[in-house]
């Protein structure tokens, strides 16, 4: 990971944020960067207001004087980081634990932007671990139904996500069929949201080495 690389996806995505726009604010250390050059532009006079994905977001967007509002019906642009993505924007997303609100201010935008230093960049995604937030009542019957699923879920301990839920991490074969698996998931009573953004993502700033690339659903420029 490279923190260059991060700031230098996020300067290049927080360019398309225009006056007046609703914006949704992701959470994680490469949003972080997002947030922070955002908020000297909002210093500096652009009257946008946010979303934030998560508690750290919220205090770290105030903190930087980002005017915050609850979430509305429709965000016009949200930015957020991810910890796989390939390109055909598919993403893996919730390291962090923020990926139920993530998904729900996704859901919201008209468009969404990750950003990543290349490090997140893959051929297919199915490396990392797929978050699935879980309702802890039922935290012995999700756990079960996921490993049924070829899973092998493992509770991320001491971890409380921000709605007061846990995290059950897991890892699934790399060929699995992730379209499949996120119906499966989202068809878990007492799973309340996972990791898989897989039509999410419209586009992608990827910084690697100092130079940033962007990917758009659909097509591929420089
Ligand atoms: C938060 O829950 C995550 O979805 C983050 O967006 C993701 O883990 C990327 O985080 P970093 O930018 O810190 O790698």
């Amino acid at each position: 990971m490279n923190e260059t690389d991060k700031r230098l996806a996020a300067l290049a995505a927080i360019k398309e944020i225009q006056p007046g726009m609703v914006v949704g604010l992701g959470t994680g250390s490469t949003a972080a960067f997002a947030i922070e050059a955002l908020g000297e532009r909002v210093r500096g006079g652009l009257a946008i207001r946010a979303v934030a994905t998560s508690l750290a977001t919220e205090a770290h967007a105030r903190a930087v004087g980002i005017t915050l509002i609850d979430l509305p019906a429709e965000i016009d642009l949200t930015i957020d980081g991810a910890d796989e993505i390939d390109d055909g924007l598919r993403a893996i997303k919730g390291a962090g634990g923020a990926m139920l609100r993530e998904k729900i201010v996704a859901a919201a935008s008209k468009r969404m932007v990750v950003i990543a230093d290349g490090s997140k960049r893959v051929a297919a995604i199915g490396a990392a671990k797929i978050p699935v937030e879980t309702l802890p009542f039922a935290q012995g019957f999700v756990a079960a139904r996921l490993e049924k699923l070829g899973g092998a879920p493992v509770l991320r301990a001491g971890f409380v996500t921000d709605q007061g839920n846990c995290i059950l991490d897991c890892r699934f074969a790399a060929d699995t069929d992730k379209e499949l698996l996120a119906a499966q998931i989202d068809a878990i009573p007492g799973a309340l949201g996972h990791g898989l953004f897989l039509t999410e993502v419209d586009a992608a700033y990827i910084a690697a080495d100092g130079v940033v690339t962007r990917l758009e659903r659909g097509a591929r420029t420089r």
